[in-house]
Order: structure tokens, then sequence, then C-alpha cells
């Protein structure tokens, strides 16, 4: 039968062909009288068929079957006839289905593909309960219609009606197509009835589910594939069991699917969007998922700090004083007399409590930020280890409200920070006498201080106490003394 030819259709104006089967061609046409419907036509290829005779009784058959037929999920009848061709060709004129057919790779969501089934299902339940029985059920004859979502059921070809039924004439055995074929009806032990279709709609849900027809003998659990069908195996294996203990009745196996489909969309979290927007849905989840952890993580790191800080707070007000005479008796003793300032209340610098220490002398005047370490997770400079580190720095007087984590990056030729090690009570310790090295140094600050940073890389990492003016000295020739050269002594 050929595609290109012109088919002449009396009362239709064919439009393009939208669907071939194995017995004919379905094209897209246009009535010629009102009410102008767009519909789809049918026509029938004689030559599939042994003999012309069969032919037409097979379309006869099929108009008639569905002339009688008045479901939603079905498609609508609208008229029959032969071409004015010849030799003439029978032709069926139904509802135009704008769709697709009911195939595995279709971009639905499994819940929808179980409401489709649901439906289909409906429509058989309709014709078996009028002695009609369709026999060809399979995903090429199953549509989904686009605007509204509905399974319409076509061609109709392999119908038989229970009321003219001919057991002479219908006896062939493998009616319908390979795959969808009840075992009964192959092996000629039974008639097709619902079970023939009932049979066929487990295999094709199935199909549409996972990809693949199941395997009768052996039955491969969807739950193997996608867990959240576990509810549905049950259902399926019964449309597919020996015909004692298969669903009798469409409605029934319509029923149980409906059971489980609420228990599907409950899994699925959506009822009724398309796999794109569940995509997006679960990217979103993730995301937040992701957000959430990342705002638990922020809000531990942040208790963290505070409890560094309410330490540090303590040991720093506790300490400060100390520090403070240490320091007055460092400088007088290596610089002569020098005034000081009361060291200030722990301010924060930055955020981050910070204590400052000032000092004039005839030097100059210099401040000392002691600030506190933070966990690396909120901190805004590369600490060498959340745990570690207080720092330490001295600063003009002018730059004294941006002391603070980035103090070096503001005055980079007069600051020094040390990673002095464990944090308090250690490294309170060591800041304090970090202090007493500048101190001793103090003469070194009038030169820039860049060459102090290449002291960062000989820091040691463990912690050091420097108590003693000694311990300072040492710490000095250590880390710092190949850059500098000791005035004072
Ligand atoms: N009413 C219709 N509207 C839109 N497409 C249809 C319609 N009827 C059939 N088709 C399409 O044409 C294909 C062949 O039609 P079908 O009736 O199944 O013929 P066959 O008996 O040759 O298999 C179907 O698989 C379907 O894709
Ligand atoms: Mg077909």
């Amino acid at each position: 039968m050929s595609t290109d030819r012109a088919y002449a259709v009396p009362g239709y104006e064919l439009d393009r062909l939208i669907g071939k089967g194995g017995f004919g061609l379905v094209f897209e046409a246009r009535e010629t009288a009102p009410p102008l419907r767009s519909v789809a036509v049918k026509i029938l290829d004689p030559s599939a068929f042994a003999d012309r005779e069969k032919s037409y009784a097979r379309f006869r058959r099929e108009a008639a079957a569905l002339s009688r037929l008045e479901h939603p999920n079905i498609v609508r009848y609208i008229g029959s006839g032969v071409t004015t061709d010849e030799p003439p060709f029978p032709f069926l004129a139904t509802d135009l289905v704008v769709g697709e057919q009911f195939r595995s790779s279709l971009d639905i969501t499994d819940a929808e593909r179980i409401r489709f089934m649901i439906q289909v299902l409906g429509g058989l339940d309709h014709a078996h309960r009028m002695g009609l029985f369709h026999r060809d059920i399979k995903p090429s004859n199953l549509l989904l219609r686009t605007h509204d979502r509905q399974a319409i059921i076509v061609d109709f070809g392999l119908v038989i009606d229970i009321e003219d039924l001919d057991p002479n004439k219908l006896t062939t055995r493998y009616a319908g197509s390979t795959g969808y074929v009840p075992p009964e009806v192959l092996a000629g032990t039974e008639p097709s009835r619902a079970n023939h279709d009932i049979f066929s709609c487990g295999v094709t849900l199935y199909e549409a589910l996972v990809g693949t027809r199941p395997n009768i003998q052996s039955y491969a659990p969807l739950s193997s594939q996608k867990a959240r069908l576990s509810a549905l195996d049950p259902v399926i294996r019964k449309s597919l069991d020996a015909v004692a203990t298969r669903y009798q009745s469409a409605a029934s196996f319509a029923a149980d699917l409906a059971g489980v489909l609420a228990h599907v969309e409950a899994i699925q979290g959506l009822a009724d969007t398309n796999p794109r927007a569940e995509a997006f849905r679960l990217k979103a989840v993730e995301r937040m998922a992701r957000e959430k952890a990342a705002r638990e993580a922020r809000a531990r790191a942040q208790a963290e700090t505070q409890a560094h800080w309410a330490t540090f707070n303590d040991v720093v007000v506790a300490g400060a004083e100390r520090a403070f005479n240490d320091m007055v008796s460092v400088v007088n003793e290596l610089h002569g007399p020098a005034t000081f300032a009361r060291p200030p209340e722990v301010t924060a610098a930055q955020g981050r409590p910070t204590k400052l220490f000032e000092l004039r002398h005839k030097h100059g005047t210099l401040c000392f930020g002691l600030v506190a370490p933070t966990t690396s997770a909120e901190s805004s400079v590369p600490w060498p280890d959340s745990q570690r580190g207080a720092l330490f720095g001295h600063t003009p007087r002018r730059q004294l409200p941006t002391v603070g984590p980035n103090i070096e990056r503001l005055a980079p030729e007069w600051v020094v920070y040390t990673d002095l090690g464990a944090y308090p009570p250690i490294a309170i310790q060591g800041a304090i006498s970090a202090i007493k090295v500048h101190l001793m140094d103090f003469r070194l600050f009038a030169k820039p201080l860049t060459e102090w940073h290449g002291t960062m890389g000989h820091t040691p990492r463990e912690p050091r106490l420097l108590a003693t003016v000694e311990d300072v000295r040492s710490y000095i020739t250590d880390t710092i003394g190949s850059h500098f050269r000791l005035d004072h002594e």
C-alpha cells in the first residue's frame, strides 16, 4: 500500500500521514462538510490479508464495534465507508487524537503511567461489558492525548464481538501481537475474553515502567529496578497470572492499580508533574539539603567560635593586667622609661574580641592587637589551624580601628603577627611573650617590617612558651635572628 498516492475518501480531505500499522495507513484529515472536524482516517490495506473478503470482514467488525462504543478512553467513531479508488479501500474515520503512543520512552512519571493504565482498563471494562474484546492492547494502540492527558484506546482491528462469534471462523490462535498475547490463548486452551486484554495491559504497563516486557516464566520484580514500585509488583503479577488466579475483570485490575497509585505518588512525592519537573524538584530538594547542611555547619562553627571567644575574654580579662605589667617591666628594662596607656577594654576588631595595647615610648607609639582566634570556617584569612594561633599585631595608631584579621593587608610594613601555637592559655602566654620580643626590637620598628613577614615561615608550629627574657632571646635567634641584628645587644 502506497503512502504517497492520494486516496479519494468521500467526505474527507486527507492531509498528512500520521500513523502506519500492520493493516493500514492513518491520515490526519478534515471533513469536507460541516462541522468540518479534524479527524483521523484509517485506510485499510486489503493486500495485507490473505483474501479480500477477510479484510472487509475485519474492517466491518472494527467499524461496528467502534460505533457501539462510547467511552472517554476509547477513540470516537465518526464514520466509515470505502474510497472511490479503483479498487476501493475500506476506510474508517475517528476523532483525531493529538498525542503520543504509550511507549516506555514517554516523558511522564511512573504515577502517570499507572494512571494511564487505569484509564485504559476503564475503557476496556466498558467494552467487555458489551461483549467486545480488543485483543490487541499494546503500546502502539494506546495514545496519550496531549491536551487533557487522557488515555485513548485505538485500533479495534482484532476486536471480537461475543454476539456474532462464529467459532469456526475465530480459531486464530495467534490473534494479537507477539509478547502481548496470554499463554493460554497461544496454547489454544482458552478463548480470548477479558483474560486476554487484562494480560496485555499487565505486559504493557510493566514495559512502560521499566522498558522491557516481563518474563512470564520467571517474573523479575519491578522493585528490583525501581524500589518505589514494590507495591505494584503483586498487582502486575496478578494480571499476568494463570487464568484462574488472574484478575477476572478489567475493573478489579484498575481498582488494585488505583490502590497502589496513591502509594507510588506518595513516594514520588509529586502527583502530577512530568519527569523534568520532578528532576527540577529533586535538584531543589538537594540544594535545600545542601544549604541546610551548610547553615548547620555555620551555626556549629559559630557556636564553637563563641565558645573560643568566651574563653579568650576570660583569659584576656584575667591576664590583661599581668600582660600590661610584663610589658612595662620589659620595656623599662630594655629601653628605659616609657609611658603606657592603660589597656583599653576588650573590644572587637572585625567582629572578633580584640585586646589592644598602646605603648608610648621615646621611639614612638605602638599599638598591639591581640585578636581572638577563630575557627577556620569563620575566618576571612587562612589560619594555619582553627584551634591554634593567636593573632598578634602592632600597627600605627591611626590604623587601630582596623586591627583584625586583615591587618597584614592594611598595613603591611607595620605588622607582625605570630602563630604561637595552641589557643589559650598557651597562645595568650605566647602572645604576651611575643609582645616582649617585639618590644625588645622596638628600635627595629622604625624600619619597614616587610622582612618580618619572612619570619612567618620560621614560626614554630609547636606551642612554645616564652616566659622569660631568655626564652625570648632564643626565640628571636631561632626564628628571626637570621633576618635581624639585635641592636640592644
Ligand atoms: N484516531 C487517531 N488519531 C491519531 N492517531 C491515530 C488514530 N488512530 C490511529 N492512530 C495512529 O496510527 C497508528 C496506526 O493505527 P492503527 O489503528 O493502530 O492501525 P493498525 O491496525 O494498522 O495497527 C496508531 O498506532 C496510532 O499511532
Ligand atoms: Mg495498531
